[in-house]
């Protein structure tokens, strides 16, 4: 029993979950968040559509110390999957890196790495990141 459906040409169908949609999972939480490519609502902090502007409007702690403007490490991240959907790094972002600590090939910094596709991306956030997430005083 399938179901036939008929799209007008030049309608654009918003049907298919999935086309345009972005999907991210920050470990170790293992806490996955779904949004619409491009409709994300901008956090004031960090590029748009950066990781810590999806981590932002989703409540998942990423700590951003210099308000998301690529001035300390905090938002040190390594990204495990999808890193062909995210910007390329730029220099201001590989000079602060250099910096951080436990530095990977896969490390970026929230604040700068943007979404620029739909798709799956997997990032870890630091172990020494999370532990400043207590005190917030
Ligand atoms: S929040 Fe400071 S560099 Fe990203």
């Amino acid at each position: 029993m399938s179901e036939t459906k008929t799209q007008g040409s030049g309608a654009a169908t918003v049907d298919a979950p999935g086309e345009n949609t972005v999907e991210v999972t920050f470990l170790p939480e293992g806490k996955t968040v779904t949004f619409e490519h491009g409709k994300l609502p901008y956090k004031d902090h960090g590029k748009e559509e950066s990781l810590l502007d999806v981590a932002l409007n989703f409540g998942v702690h990423l700590d951003h110390a210099c308000g998301g403007n690529c001035a300390c490490t905090t938002c040190h991240i390594w990204v495990k999957e999808g890193a062909e959907l995210i910007s390329e790094m730029d220099d201001d972002e590989a000079d602060k890196l250099d910096m951080a600590a436990d530095l990977q090939l896969n490390s970026r910094l929230g604040c700068q790495a943007v979404i620029n596709k739909p798709g799956k991306v997997v990032v870890e956030i630091p172990a020494w990141n999370r532990n400043y997430v207590s005190e917030t005083h």
